[in-house]
């Protein structure tokens, strides 16, 4: 695996590879006796905030034995119009990784291409690889595994998050359900490329009905804030509150990947009851993500 740029692009093996490593990094923290970024130095390119994804991939890197050098896309020419292939070309003779937070799906994909270092893609409007990986480990500890489980995704569905759970789903084989209003579900068209057990629904509570996972996300992404008011009131009925929990499967885990808030996609009683599941969620993004970064990284 030479970059993570989409869960499209990943097989059901590498998924799974990722999963089993991550395992153990966790198991391994703070007693790692391989340095995989050793003498390496990754730049991580932001054009978006973060606190989770910045962090995580801050301190794996260092804990991998790297270096790693922050650039906000505004501190650097690429926010003043210099093209991201040019980006690539120069960072790709300096650093040995890079990790981008950006918009088009195309960048992170033209990075890699004409970096030619590995490349991961920290969100895009696209696909968040590395929040589902988190998000699998989360489940495969929880509920021993991902086969033969219903995820129930509720809010807008035709952001990056659920976009990458449709490749979970479709390479891993678990069933995804994603109940959201017309205006935000997945087209018919990436439902059929996917293949899997997929299924588009508005009706929230048959979506919810005996899932093993309820999962949810903001409803205004970054980059939609023009669009808040029109996402408030139409995503307005698709959150998850105690009664739609009560639909789910006795034991039924609730996870958010973060930031969350309440009283829109996500009640607060809800949120507090579910906080050590969605706290674990969070804190697998360093392991998965080390666990990434040390399949991708050039050794030498
Ligand atoms: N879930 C997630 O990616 O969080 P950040 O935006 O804080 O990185
Ligand atoms: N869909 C959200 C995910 C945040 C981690 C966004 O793109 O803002």
């Amino acid at each position: 695996m030479k970059h993570l740029l989409s869960l499209e692009s990943l097989t059901a093996e590498e998924i799974l590879r990722i999963l089993e490593l991550a395992a153990e990094m966790k198991v391994m923290r703070g007693r790692h006796v391989e340095h995989p970024l050793r003498y390496q130095c990754w730049a991580l390119i932001f054009s978006k905030s973060s606190t989770r994804t910045r962090v995580s991939f801050e301190v794996g890197i260092r804990e991998l034995g790297g270096d790693v050098i922050f650039l906000a896309a505004d501190d650097i020419q690429l926010g003043r119009g210099e093209p991201i292939k040019d980006t690539a070309r120069v960072l790709g003779r300096m650093c040995h990784g890079a990790v981008i937070r950006t918009y088009a799906q195309s960048d992170v994909e033209d990075f890699a291409k004409f970096g030619g270092i590995p490349t991961i893609n920290a969100l895009t409007d696209e696909e968040h690889p590395c929040q589902i990986l988190a998000d699998l480990q989360t489940i495969r500890e929880k509920l021993g595994t991902h086969e033969g489980k219903v995820v129930t995704f509720v809010g807008d569905g035709a952001c990056n998050v659920p976009v990458s759970w449709i490749w979970a789903a479709a390479r891993l084989g678990f069933t995804l359900r994603i109940a959201a209003p017309a205006a935000f579900q997945p087209s018919a068209e990436l439902i059929a490329r996917a293949g899997g057990d997929i299924v588009v629904t508005e009706d929230l509570k048959a979506a919810a009905s005996g899932a093993d996972v309820l999962y949810t996300d903001v409803w205004v992404s970054m980059g939609k804030e023009n669009e808040a008011a029109y996402r408030l009131a139409q995503l307005g009925a698709y959150h998850i509150d105690s009664a739609l929990v009560s639909l789910a499967k006795p034991g039924a885990l609730v996870m958010h990947c973060l930031p969350a808030y309440r009283g829109k996609e996500i009640t607060d009683e809800v949120f507090e009851a579910h906080a050590p599941t969605i706290f674990d969620q969070a804190e697998n993004r360093l392991h998965a993500q080390k666990a990434v970064l040390s399949l991708v990284a050039r050794r030498g």
